[in-house]
């Protein structure tokens, strides 16, 4: 669907890289031929996945140790990037922190862990890679990973859905404040269920569950990794140039499907669906 080119001569960060949708959209990015560099708190896990999407690309990966709630880990890692790779012009807020909880049994730290790896963690990167661009004169691409819920809410996940409406608040913001002042664009991706280790640990409960996410979904499936992996590959590109402050939803139309007040009747098979609608029209005459 793209040029192998698309991404070459960009530097695109990727925080919490070594694992899941991380790990997809930065093998995709080395496969378009731009210098990737994958970041989060295991850095063993890391060098696996670059040494693994090394030798699936070809392409230069970096792996570093990065914590994003702490600010001064952040610009450290920052310099080293630019030391080492060149400036940056692309970020991808992807690391997350999740559980399931009753919101009346949240203590204070159960709080502050999601709000601190999300909201926090996502503004510490921001600024300080905004910082560098402005500072190296780079129109670049800011990308954060977002769920539909940021736009709705959701029970039994507050902390997330306060961190994520959050962050798009932010990328709407900065859409308008850097994309005046420097052309730095920000977008955010809102992605459904992708089946990934660490979502499936957090969120799904069991196999029965799993079945009724899908049933909820009008395309009757989870999303796969390189669909996603390439929506943000677009807004990393050149070609998505005239994108800023958007936020795209890529989730098989499920958050329609959770309002409209006669969605409900899809769950029926058509047919009966259809004998049901002709003796209404014929009541009705
Ligand atoms: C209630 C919990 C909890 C749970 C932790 N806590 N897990 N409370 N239910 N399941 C509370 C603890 O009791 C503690 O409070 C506080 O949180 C801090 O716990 P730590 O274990 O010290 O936290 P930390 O090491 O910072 O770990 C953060 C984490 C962990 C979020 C809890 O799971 C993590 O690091 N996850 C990263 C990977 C991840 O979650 N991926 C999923 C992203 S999926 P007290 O008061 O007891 O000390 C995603 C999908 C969204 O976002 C959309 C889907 C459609
Ligand atoms: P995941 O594999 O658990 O990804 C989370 C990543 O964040 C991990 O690599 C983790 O690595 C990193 N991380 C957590 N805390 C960090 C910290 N303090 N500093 C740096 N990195 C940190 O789960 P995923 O499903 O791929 O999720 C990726 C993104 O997609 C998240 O933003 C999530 O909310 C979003 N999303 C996922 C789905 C889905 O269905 N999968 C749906 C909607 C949105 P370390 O533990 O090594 O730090």
């Amino acid at each position: 669907m793209f040029e192998q080119k698309l991404l070459e001569n960009q530097v695109i960060l990727v925080t919490g890289g070594g694992t899941g949708l991380g790990r997809s959209m930065a093998a995709r990015f080395a496969s378009l031929s731009a210098k990737v560099v994958i970041l989060a708190r295991n850095l063993e896990r890391l060098e696996q996945t670059a040494a693994e999407i090394r030798k699936e690309t070809g392409g230069e990966v970096l792996s570093l140790e990065l914590d994003v709630r702490r600010p001064e880990m952040v610009d450290a890692a920052l310099a080293r990037v630019l030391r080492e790779m060149g400036p940056v012009t692309g970020l991808v807020n992807n690391a997350a922190g999740n559980f399931l909880a009753a919101t009346e049994d949240l203590s204070p730290r159960g709080f502050d862990a999601i709000i601190d790896i999300v909201l926090r963690g996502s503004f510490f990167m921001t600024q300080a890679v905004g910082r560098q661009m402005i500072d190296q004169r780079i129109r670049g691409s800011i990308v954060s990973i977002l769920t539909p819920y940021a736009m709705t809410g959701s029970a039994f996940v507050v902390p997330s859905a306060m961190a994520k409406a959050g962050v798009l608040a932010m990328t709407r913001s900065l859409a308008v404040e850097w994309g005046t002042a420097y052309g730095i664009r920000l977008n955010a991706v809102a992605p459904g269920p992708f089946p990934t280790d660490g979502a499936w640990n957090a969120l799904v409960p069991d196999g029965a569950v799993e079945e009724e996410v899908k049933k909820r979904i009008p395309l009757r499936r989870f999303g796969e990794h390189k669909e996603l992996a390439d929506l943000v590959a677009y807004l990393m590109s050149p070609s998505a140039g005239y994108i800023n402050g958007d936020c795209i939803t890529i989730d098989g139309g499920g958050w329609q499907k959770s309002g409209g007040d006669f969605n409900h009747l899809t769950d029926l098979d058509r047919g009966s669906l259809k004998k049901i609608f002709a003796s209404m029209k014929a009541r009705a005459k």
